[in-house]
């Protein structure tokens, strides 16, 4: 499902959810950089008007869930707050290669792959949270990470053929499947 090469055990969400309110901070966290990345591309490729036009709405969609967590947070009296991030996304950022059109290539493969991965852990929590107020606002999320998900792999195939996205997303989702596996201490989403 979703180009991801392994899937997460349900007990995850039970290893996390005593410490819910710093995992809200770290999606409020997560929010803002999908929204970062999706203006990041915004600015490298701002003469390519058709791969572009699609992110400006990423861009808004990201922000909006970035506000839902932190409404969710402060109903809750969690503070955002800094905090040390999962080593997740530097490890995958690490495989992005310096020159172009592999690493267009590259960047819209790994925010694909993270889409799907918050996507399959949206899954989870919608469905195992014992608190289902917020089970059901990660039930609301999921649909639209899916559809980021799809619209990355899409964006890739303006900078190279459809086959060569195919094969480099194969290897990158290996290893976000080897990255993933390696946890990470911190409650985090991709923990
Ligand atoms: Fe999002
Ligand atoms: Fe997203």
């Amino acid at each position: 499902m979703l180009s991801l090469r392994s899937t997460t055990d349900p007990a995850w969400v039970a290893r996390i959810e005593p410490d819910m309110a710093e995992v809200l901070v770290d999606h409020a966290h997560c929010e803002k950089k999908a929204a970062g990345t999706a203006m990041n591309m915004v600015f490298s490729y701002v003469e390519h008007p058709a791969f572009i036009q699609p992110l400006t709405e990423v861009v808004e969609e990201e922000l909006q869930h970035f506000r839902a967590v932190l409404g969710i947070m402060a109903s809750r009296d969690v503070k955002m707050t800094g905090q040390v991030q999962s080593s997740y996304g530097k490890r995958l950022g690490a495989l992005i290669r310096t020159r172009e059109p592999e690493k267009a290539l590259d960047r819209c493969c790994v925010a694909a792959l993270i889409e799907a991965r918050s996507c399959e852990r949206f899954i989870l929590l919608s469905e195992h949270l014992q608190d289902r107020e917020l089970g059901a606002f990660y039930g609301e999320l999921l649909e639209s990470e899916a559809r980021h998900h799809a619209l990355y792999l899409r964006l890739a195939e303006h900078f190279v053929p459809r086959e060569t996205m195919r094969s480099r997303l194969e290897e990158l989702a290996a290893a976000e499947a080897e990255i993933i596996a390696l946890g990470d201490p911190l409650p985090r989403l991709h923990s």
